[in-house]
């Protein structure tokens, strides 16, 4: 039998190669060729209508058995809550983080309660089977009844899971995973993608939830191709600064749920415990109120978060003053510093401005424009501002304040923490103040705001 002979691909323009280069010959990208899977027959000489020809059948939308998705407790309340309420028979799961922030951590003491009803099995490529067992008695739970394999092999372990028939299985890492059907080494971006979509299928045809582990590059991305995200059912980052014992996990993509929905744990020195009233971890304690801090209350997934927005703003003896943020998107802190020159007056052309979202939280919706703005002035003119107020709203491109989604709900968990003042969005403002001992100030353009304050 003649030999399948591998084919080459460039990943920036698709032109094909028949042999591997550094540079591609048609768009002249360097290091974006890589090896296709060998292709088997059809489809070298042109499309292969007889071999697609009646394989599948069309039916009527309203004729398709409707089936609810069974889903089954990971056993760990925070973890069902960023899957969308338990893990779905058959789905594939990614989860992504920083190098040590849990990832092994929070798998194994999923699956090790879990093995306690179901079939898993936890498949290491990373770690000797000794460490997983020293991480799992330093978790003290059940492990008689976890399956653990030691392979990197995705064949190996396609045999292993028909055999088992496991409900659940980790796959830890997929950058360790290689197949035989291809050449290239392991963790390089075609070897990911060809093993990752042979344990899609697998998952879907035995009814497996498959967790991927994925690690993450410096930017920040999956390392690895983009496209693993779109092979896979839902997408899961750890998120949380390595210094403090919190950590998130965020669903960033998820076909059976809500995304932006955050599960927060804490590091413990037995595993991640879940932090089951979240709302005030992330307010650095002061004693008395601190230039260039203000607090909001952020509305993460479902639930409403405080969070202190810290800034400072100092004197650049540079052309090139530098704006450093943390836990906020850049880009809008760029806007917003222009925003308030042009609209509050305040020159910072001359200044650098350093935000930071305290405990490793990453802010990414709009209503914490105004509290980032009001951390920025405060700290400018170097001017406290209550630790007992509170503030949220989106602010436009000409200095309007603009309302935000879950107003009351947001009010209502600042009352709880014992908030005095607020000042919110005017479009926002209820009809009748339900909520005691909070005084509501509204706001209509960021000229109200800094008179009010
Ligand atoms: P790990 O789960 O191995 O991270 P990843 O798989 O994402 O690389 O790492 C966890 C880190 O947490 C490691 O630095 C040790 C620490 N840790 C604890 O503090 N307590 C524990 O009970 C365990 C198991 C780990
Ligand atoms: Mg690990």
């Amino acid at each position: 039998m003649a030999k399948a002979q591998s084919q080459y691909q460039c990943r920036e323009c698709a032109s094909l190669q028949p042999k591997w280069s550094g540079q591609c010959p048609d768009c002249r990208s360097w290091n974006s060729i890589e090896e296709l899977p060998a292709l088997s027959g059809a489809g070298k000489s042109g499309f292969n209508w007889h071999a697609t020809e009646g394989s599948a059948e069309m039916i009527n939308l309203n004729e398709v058995p409707t089936t609810s998705t069974i889903r089954f407790s990971t056993e760990i309340d925070e973890l069902d809550r960023v899957l969308g309420g338990g893990l779905v028979q058959g789905s594939v799961v990614l989860l992504g983080g920083d190098p040590g922030i849990g990832k092994s951590t929070i798998l194994l003491q999923c699956l090790m309660q879990v093995s306690l009803q179901l079939n898993a099995i936890y498949v290491t490529g990373e770690e000797s089977l000794q460490q997983v067992r020293m991480r799992a008695q330093r978790l003290k739970l059940a492990s008689e009844h976890l399956k653990l394999l030691s392979s990197t092999c995705v064949e190996e372990i396609v045999a292993h899971a028909s055999n088992h028939k496991p409900a659940v299985m980790v796959i830890d890492s997929i950058q360790t995973i290689f197949t035989n059907s291809l050449q290239s080494t392991p963790g390089s971006v075609s070897q990911i993608r060809e093993s990752t979509s042979i344990l899609v299928r697998l998952a879907k045809q035995n009814n497996i939830a498959i967790f991927l582990v994925g690690h993450v590059t410096k930017e920040g991305q999956l390392a690895g191709p983009r496209v693993l995200e779109h092979m896979v059912d839902t997408v899961l980052y750890f998120e949380g600064d390595s210094s403090t014992r919190y950590r998130l996990i965020r669903a960033v993509k998820n076909r059976f749920g809500a995304v932006n929905e955050l599960g927060i744990f804490a590091m413990t020195d037995a595993g991640l415990k879940q932090v089951s009233n979240p709302s005030a971890i992330f307010l650095a304690q002061h004693d008395k109120p601190v230039s260039g801090s203000i607090i909001m209350v952020s509305r993460e997934g479902s639930r409403p978060l405080l969070v202190e927005i810290q800034a400072l703003v100092a004197e650049s003896h540079t052309g090139n003053p530098r704006r450093v943020s943390v836990g906020l998107e850049s880009n809008r802190l760029a806007m917003l510093l222009a925003i308030l020159q042009r609209h509050g007056g305040v020159p910072l052309y001359n200044h650098d401005v350093f935000i930071n979202a305290v405990g490793g939280v990453r802010i990414s919706e709009t209503g914490a424009d105004l509290a980032v703005t009001l951390a920025i002035l405060s700290s400018y003119r170097d001017r406290p501002v209550s630790n007992r107020l509170l503030v949220f709203g989106e602010i436009g491109l000409s200095g309007e304040i603009r309302p935000v989604a879950n107003c009351e709900e947001r009010l209502k968990e600042a009352s709880k923490h014992g908030f005095e003042t607020a000042i919110i969005p005017k479009a926002n403002m209820p009809k009748t103040n339900r909520i005691k001992n909070l005084k509501l100030i509204p706001v209509n353009h960021l000229v109200d705001t800094l008179d009010a304050l």
